[in-house]
């Protein structure tokens, strides 16, 4: 596992800086640390000031659309007339990205206080953990910790003697990548099968069992404790230039690197650090050739986009990808693109849940076309009709699982397509026997 690079200034290691500690996944360990402090607080302090408090800060969501946190708690109903639900998105089934896990592995107390100042602010008595199927060692990490923060009035009927009253429900996912769309995620908490819902009604108005619902990845709500803590000046002082995207961010970094991990970095680092200085560079007798700066589903960038790119949510837009998750996939020059793209291709299509049309079909016939390059049997019309099928992938559907197809497609054949001209034109040896 790698940790934040001793070069990189330690003030920016926020939700890192007890990873790889056992004594602060304990209750008594975390408070030790200054755990729960941020809770403790928020209970003094009205829900509408809080959600100021963190709309204030810049922070937004990390689970890959960035929308600003604070902007969606407000949205919630002033009133409680009926029950409103904090669901906390710990699906994390993105290829290339594994920092949620390790957020719930070393530090469970950190998310389950923002949930709990989340829910608080939302105006919930119940927040809902959906955790991937595959955890399990996050899952019995932070089964042991609810029950820790229940018998130490963390969460339960009173909440530190505030008359608040908070429940933590661990829902256990079943290996589905729809499931952490977010209203598959309800459909599934509802035990039904899970289909992302069309949207409006959003999910404030009629969420989860239809009623006011917010949903938040866990890196987003372990950030908040220290929104509160520290205030939302200091939080939103955490950026190395663009006041659009403030504090730390995960960075998980996988494929072809020396130091593959998780890395904690300041919003606006440069890509080129994280690549060489944190991450060591390419392996030996190695050059980078892409990388993927957002889990699997945005556009693939080429090494010189990636080396002039800040890390941050306008940063990487501006050369033409996204910031999604933050799983960042390094890919070195023994890389075949094409390969890896129909990889991907695949993972879309297995995941697709057959819902809409345009990704059903299009996600399963962009894998046989890639296939057919692949085997040596492709044609010159494949680029246009792969192109075609992107472009009816692309906002035409419910949720933007085709759209995440697409977006390696696409960039691929634009960045690298002498690497599709070879195997069409034969001058490269199949790479898959012919379908
Ligand atoms: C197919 C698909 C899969 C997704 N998977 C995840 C996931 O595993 N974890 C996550 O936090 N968000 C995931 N999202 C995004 C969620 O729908 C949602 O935007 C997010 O949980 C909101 O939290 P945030 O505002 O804190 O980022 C996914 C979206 C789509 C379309």
């Amino acid at each position: 596992m790698g940790y934040p690079h001793p070069s990189h200034p330690k003030e920016t290691v926020l939700l890192s800086k007890h990873f790889g500690d056992p004594e602060a996944r304990g209750y008594a360990g975390w408070v030790k640390r200054g755990g729960y402090e941020g809770l403790r607080k928020a209970l003094g302090m009205t829900r509408e000031a809080i959600v100021e408090e963190v709309k204030a800060s810049g922070l937004r969501g990390r689970g890959g659309a960035g929308f600003p946190t604070g902007l969606k708690w407000s949205f919630m109903p002033k009133e409680v007339v009926k029950p409103h639900y904090l669901v906390c998105n710990a699906d994390e089934s993105e290829p290339g990205t594994f920092k949620d896990r390790e957020i719930m592995r070393w530090t469970p107390h950190a998310l389950i206080e923002g949930c709990a100042i989340a829910a608080y602010a939302i105006g919930a008595q119940r927040c809902y953990i959906y955790i991937r199927g595959e955890f399990t060692e996050p899952w019995a990490v932070m089964s042991a910790a609810v029950e820790e923060a229940l018998v130490n009035g963390a969460l339960g009927d009173d909440v530190f003697g505030s008359g608040t009253r908070i429940e933590m429900v661990l829902h256990r996912g079943a290996g589905a990548y729809i499931c952490g769309e977010e209203t598959a995620m309800m459909n599934s908490i509802e035990g039904k099968r899970g289909n992302p819902r069309i949207k409006p009604p959003f999910p404030a108005v009629a969420g989860l069992f239809g009623m006011p619902t917010t949903i938040n990845n866990v890196e987003t709500l372990a950030a908040v404790p220290h929104v509160l803590t520290r205030g939302a000046a200091w939080y939103k002082s955490l950026c190395l230039g663009n006041p659009k995207s403030t504090g730390t961010k995960l960075v998980s970094v996988c494929g072809h690197i020396q130091r593959p991990g998780n890395y904690e970095v300041t919003m606006g680092t440069p890509i080129r650090d994280i690549l060489y200085d944190m991450c060591g560079g390419p392996p030996p007798g190695r050059t980078f050739k892409a990388v993927i700066p957002g889990g699997s589903s945005v556009p693939i960038m080429t090494i010189a986009e990636a080396e002039s790119a800040l890390f941050d949510y306008e940063g990487v837009v501006e050369k033409g990808s996204m910031l999604g998750s933050a799983g960042m996939i390094v890919m070195d020059d023994s890389t075949d693109m094409v390969y890896q793209i129909w990889r991907l291709a695949r993972f879309y299509a297995h995941e697709s849940c057959a819902q809409c049309t345009q990704c059903r079909e299009g996600t399963a016939w962009t894998t046989k076309v890639l296939e057919r390059i692949l085997a040596g049997k492709g044609k010159q019309e494949d680029y246009q009709l792969l192109l075609d099928l992107s472009e009816n992938m692309t906002g035409k559907t419910i949720c933007v699982l085709s759209d995440s197809c697409a977006a390696p497609v696409v960039s691929g054949i634009q960045k690298f397509r002498p690497e599709f001209e070879a195997y069409i034109a034969g001058s490269r040896e199949p790479a898959l026997a012919a379908v």
